[in-house]
C-alpha cells in the first residue's frame, strides 16, 4: 500500500479572520493542502459560526482539492447565526448530507484505516474543583457567557449530549476493532489540552472544553490517533501510545504569522500512514 498523507487541521473560523483585501481562510488552506500534496484533508470543526456557511465552504474545499475533505462539526459551526436556524438536530441532519461528515459514518480510507469521528460535548468533568454543577450549568461567569447556551439547544443537557456522543463512538470503535482507526472529535478528549491553571477565567470554562470520559476509548479499542480542536492550542502529546494532535488555526488574534497561508502552514499537522 501507499503512503497516505493526512493534513489535520481544526478551528478556521473562516468568517470571523476574513480580512475584505486577502484571500479568504479557505483559499489560504487550499494553497497549503496543494503545497503539501495532501491525499485526505480532516477538520476537527470549527469552520464558522453558521452551519450552511460551514458546509459551503467544505463542498468548496472538496471540490477545488479534489481529494477527501473529513469534518465533524464544532460546536461553533451548529450556531446558525446568519440564517437562525434553532433546532441543532435539524443542523446536525444538514451536516449528514455532505458527503466527507464523519458523524454516524466512519470512513474507510483506501489503505485499510478508518476515520471514526463525531463532536463529542462538554459535561463539565474537564472542570475545575470548587463549582458546583448548578454553577457549570449557568453557562455563564464573571460577566462572561459561554455562548453555545445562546446558539446551541440540543433540548437535553449537556452531560446527556456527551453521553449520546460517547456512545455512538463507543459503537462505532466497537464495530471496526482491530482495524487501525482515527478518532476525531472537536471536544477535548484528554485533560492535557485543558488551559493550564491558574487562569482567572478557564477555572470556571474549562468545563466546557469536553469531557474525561473519551480517553479510555483509545485504550480500550488501540486508537492510533486522536485529533481533537476547540482550545485554540497546537500540541501534540502521546497518550499511552495513542497520538493526540489538537492543530488549531484559531482566531487572528491569536496568530504568529502576518498571512493566513503562513499562518496555515505552522498550524497544519500532516499524518503519514
Ligand atoms: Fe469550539
Amino acid at each position: 500500500m501507499n503512503a497516505v498523507n493526512i493534513g489535520v487541521i481544526s478551528d478556521l473560523h473562516v468568517d470571523l479572520n476574513e480580512q475584505p483585501d486577502e484571500p479568504s481562510i479557505e483559499e489560504a488552506l487550499l494553497q497549503v493542502v496543494l503545497e503539501r500534496k495532501l491525499d485526505t484533508l480532516i477538520i476537527a470543526g470549527d469552520i464558522s459560526n453558521d452551519a450552511i456557511r460551514s458546509i459551503a465552504v467544505l463542498k468548496w474545499l472538496r471540490e477545488h482539492s479534489g481529494i477527501p475533505v473529513l469534518f465533524i462539526p464544532g460546536n461553533h459551526d451548529y450556531w446558525s447565526k446568519d440564517n437562525g436556524i434553532k433546532d441543532t438536530w435539524e443542523i446536525y441532519k444538514q451536516f449528514q448530507t455532505y458527503e466527507g461528515c464523519l458523524v454516524e459514518r466512519p470512513y474507510a480510507l483506501d489503505n485499510g484505516w478508518i476515520v471514526i469521528g463525531n463532536s463529542g460535548w462538554y459535561d463539565y468533568t474537564m472542570g475545575e474543583p470548587g463549582y458546583s454543577i448548578e454553577q457549570f450549568e449557568q453557562m455563564h461567569a464573571m460577566d462572561r457567557t459561554w455562548q453555545d447556551s445562546l446558539y446551541v439547544d440540543w433540548r437535553m443537557s449537556n452531560p446527556n449530549i456527551h453521553r449520546y456522543f460517547y456512545e455512538r463512538l463507543e459503537k462505532e470503535l466497537e464495530q471496526h476493532s482491530g482495524k487501525p482507526v482515527i478518532m476525531v472529535t472537536h471536544m477535548l478528549t484528554h485533560p492535557f489540552f485543558k488551559v493550564p491553571m491558574p487562569h482567572p477565567q478557564w477555572s470556571y470554562f474549562n468545563a466546557f472544553l469536553g469531557s474525561t470520559d473519551y480517553a479510555e476509548l483509545y485504550q480500550r479499542y488501540g486508537v492510533k490517533y486522536g485529533i481533537m480542536g476547540h482550545v485554540h492550542y497546537r500540541k501534540t502529546h502521546n497518550f499511552e501510545g495513542t497520538e493526540l494532535i489538537c492543530a488549531c488555526l484559531g482566531y487572528r488574534k491569536e496568530w504568529r504569522q502576518e498571512s493566513a497561508v503562513q499562518e496555515i502552514r505552522d498550524c497544519i499537522q500532516i499524518i503519514t500512514i
